[in-house]
Order: structure tokens, then C-alpha cells, then sequence
């Protein structure tokens, strides 16, 4: 086989065998396929798309590039969630208890962020002392015992969707529906779960922009999930704005105890109550979502979830005082009040551009080393909808850096206020799955 004419096969829109692609993954991986022409076949996949087998087959080579993990030893069915990333998004650390609560094991992997805000991991680093790392033994038993654990995702996991990944960043090739969705699919088949709930943004601060996109690319991992045997539902839920109104690291968590005490914004306490109804259906601990979602939300009336994440962070080594006590997370020297320019209401918040001013005051990594400042962040005063008069606060950024002019004029770039009242937007759009 040699690699250009399989680039031209894709390059002229025809579908390619499992052999073919198995070979061009393995060559790049091996180092007999350079970068120059992996790079041509991305933009050839980008151009002329994949259909359903080929993408399947794209996400097998994938995971055979690197580690399997094996959860055999953990009993149940093991349920997984994935959200293909937004700003504000704490949706993993409120269902991770909550399900748990219904005694449905989450073994849950998750990433770093890498720009905007930090990942799940990051968050929960900012409690003093919690372990992100743990040994398979310990995940599983945790597992087994409490219901719950979490780790960052081990090294050797999809080594291949890492090389091109990286070279898909400076390629242009980034946004390719079959590329995003074997790459996404790829790290969750290999992680061992039995079923995946997948959290589709859509809106200005997602990958994906419109709902026909966002569609297509839930369509697409669902199909990869049911040709792969992995139960697979996916949630279309709104990025329009950021999830509730705390965007960083450790003022994440705080709101996540909020939601967890039934405390929480509506926008943030609806997409988490969706997406964990469909974990405990896929779970198989309760027939259908409508039941499903009304004994979760009873669940976050009681006190049980708090207590649930109270002894998540006691397992995991971290200071469980905190949740009783939020104050005792990390805190910011500085807190800057954005003021409105204008008067009327919010209609727009860039959600991306949130993202980008909370990075800039250090709550994320503007390179894959850079240090995180588990302070930092953005309180939103101010949502979509809500009104707003000249010199009002429409949100405060926390940061111990001095200079911060670049993320004023962001957050400020960031808030649309129009006279008229915008209409109120939906949070959960639609539900794909083949089940
Ligand atoms: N997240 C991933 O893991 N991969 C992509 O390609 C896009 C988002």
C-alpha cells in the first residue's frame, strides 16, 4: 500500500477500507508516514467527510493505537459522560456524586483543559490536597466501594489521537465532524465504560455553532458507540453563554456545591439533572428519564449528593471541610467590578470570550505547561435576559495578577446589552440516540 494513493482515494471523495486506514494510522504513529502527508489526508477528510463505516473504522485504529483500560473489576454497568467542552461546563463534579448517590458505579477519566478554563481535573485541584492520579487498583476498588472515583487519563491512552490531534491544531483540520468524532469517541471507548452519555454544546462559546452541526456530530458519535456495542445517548445542550455564573477553577467547585445542595442556577442545575437521568437509564438502576430525573432532583433537595462529593473528596485525599466551608479554597488578591456602559438588558455573552478573559487572569493555560491559578476567574453578575443600568456590575474578575487590562476589555467585548428583552433560550435542545 502506499500512502499517496490513499490520499488521493480520499482526496477524491471515495470510501476507504479498514486496511487502508489502519495503515495510514500505524505508519504515522511508526514514523514511516511524515507529517506532510498525514496532513494531506486530514484535509482530504476534511473536505470529502467519511461515512459511517469508515469513521467507525478510524475510531478502532485509534484505539488500538495505545492502552485499553480494563474495568472488569468493577461491578455494574459502568457509565461514562462526555461533553465536548465549554466554558463554565463544572456538569462532570455535580453528576459524578449524584449518580453515584443512585449506587450506579463512575469511573469517571478526564482530562486537563487546554486554554480557556481548566478540565475537571484542574478544578478539583484547587482542593487542597485532592489526588488526580490514581493507580488502577485504587480507582477500581474505589469504584466498588464508593460508587465513584476520578482520574486523569493515563498516558498511553489513544497515543495516536494525541500525535494528530496536535498536528490537527495547526492544520486547520480541527473541525471535521468524523475527526472530532473519533477522537472524542476513541478516548471513551478506550477507557472502559460499558455506556457514554455525551453533552453536545452548541452556541458561541462550542466547537460546534449551529444546531445542524451540533446534530450531526451527536449523530455521529452515537453511531460510532452503537457499531463499537456501547450504549450511546447524546444530549444537545446550549453554549450560548457560560453554564451558571462561575467561570474558573476553584470558584467552579464552590458552585458545584450550590448545585449539589439544590442551590443551584436553573441553566447549570437543568443540563446536570438531563444528562445524569440518562446515565441512570443507561445504568439500568431506573426504567425512564422522567422517573429518573425526579428522583435526582429529590436527590439534590436532600442532603445526600453533598455528602456524596463531601466523601468523594475525603477518598481522594482532599480537605472535606471545604465543602461546609468554601472560603477555605484557594482566593483571589484582587476582585475587579466590570462595569456596564449602557443600560437595557443582556443579550448576548460571548461565551468564548469569557473564556479567554478568565484565561488571561490565569484560570487557564495559554500553553500546555503553564501553570494554573486555582484563584482566578470570573463571577457573572449578569446573564442573558437580565436588565442592567449604566455603571452596574455585570461581572467580577478575580485574579492575582496586576495587570488586567486585556481581560477587561474582553469581558466587556464580551456583554451584548440591547433595549429590547431577549427572548429566553432553551437549555437542553434535543436528545439523539438509537435506543
Ligand atoms: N475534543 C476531543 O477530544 N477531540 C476533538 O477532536 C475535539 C474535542
Amino acid at each position: 500500500m502506499l500512502a499517496i494513493e490513499i490520499i488521493e482515494k480520499k482526496k477524491n471523495g471515495l470510501q476507504l477500507n479498514k486496511e487502508e486506514i489502519d495503515f495510514m494510522i500505524e505508519g504515522y504513529i511508526k514514523g514511516s508516514i511524515p507529517d506532510y502527508q498525514m496532513s494531506a489526508f486530514l484535509m482530504a477528510i476534511y473536505f470529502r467527510g467519511m461515512d459511517k463505516d469508515e469513521t467507525s473504522n478510524l475510531t478502532m485504529s485509534f484505539i488500538n493505537s495505545g492502552d485499553r483500560v480494563d474495568l472488569s473489576g468493577i461491578k455494574g454497568i459502568k457509565v461514562d459522560k462526555h461533553s465536548t467542552g465549554g466554558v463554565g461546563d463544572k456538569i462532570s463534579l455535580i453528576v459524578i456524586p449524584l449518580i453515584a448517590c443512585l449506587g450506579i458505579p463512575v469511573a469517571k477519566m478526564s482530562g486537563r483543559g487546554l486554554g480557556h478554563t481548566g478540565g475537571t481535573i484542574d478544578k478539583l485541584e484547587s482542593i487542597e490536597g485532592f489526588r488526580v492520579e490514581l493507580g488502577e487498583d485504587e480507582f477500581i476498588e474505589n469504584v466498588n466501594k464508593y460508587k465513584m472515583a476520578i482520574t486523569g487519563q493515563s498516558a498511553n491512552l489513544v497515543p495516536a489521537d494525541k500525535k494528530i490531534y496536535s498536528l490537527r491544531d495547526v492544520t486547520a483540520t480541527v473541525n471535521s465532524i468524523p475527526l472530532i468524532a473519533s477522537s472524542i469517541m476513541s478516548k471513551k471507548i478506550a477507557s472502559g465504560s460499558d455506556a457514554i452519555v455525551l453533552d453536545v454544546k452548541v452556541g458561541t462559546g462550542a466547537f460546534m455553532k449551529t444546531l445542524d452541526e451540533a446534530k450531526e456530530l451527536a449523530r455521529t458519535m452515537v453511531d460510532i458507540g452503537d457499531s463499537l456495542n456501547r450504549k450511546t445517548i447524546a444530549v444537545i445542550t446550549n453554549m450560548n453563554q457560560p453554564l451558571g455564573r462561575e467561570v474558573g477553577n476553584a470558584n467552579e467547585i464552590m458552585e458545584a456545591i450550590k448545585v449539589l445542595r439544590g442551590e443551584g442556577e436553573e441553566d447549570e442545575t437543568i443540563v446536570a439533572l438531563t444528562i445524569s437521568s440518562y446515565m441512570a437509564v443507561l445504568g439500568g438502576a431506573i426504567k425512564d428519564f422522567a422517573t429518573a430525573y425526579s428522583e435526582l432532583s429529590n436527590i439534590l433537595r436532600s442532603a445526600l449528593a453533598v455528602d456524596k462529593f463531601k466523601e468523594l473528596v475525603l477518598i481522594q485525599g482532599g480537605n472535606p471541610d471545604i465543602i461546609d466551608n468554601p472560603a477555605m479554597l484557594p482566593q483571589a488578591k484582587y476582585g475587579i467590578e466590570v462595569k456596564a456602559k449602557e443600560s437595557g438588558y443582556v443579550n448576548k455573552i460571548d461565551a468564548e470570550t469569557i473564556g479567554i478573559a478568565a484565561m488571561l487572569l490565569g484560570a487557564g493555560r495559554r500553553t500546555k505547561d503553564a501553570i494554573i491559578d486555582y484563584a482566578a476567574g470570573i463571577t457573572l453578575n449578569k446573564k442573558i435576559g437580565d436588565k442592567v443600568l449604566k455603571g452596574e456590575t455585570l461581572c467580577v474578575l478575580h485574579t492575582n495578577k496586576e495587570e488586567n487590562k486585556e481581560a477587561i476589555d474582553r469581558a466587556l467585548e464580551a456583554y451584548l446589552i440591547k433595549e429590547d428583552i431577549p427572548e429566553k433560550e432553551e437549555y437542553v435542545y434535543e436528545i439523539i440516540s438509537s435506543l
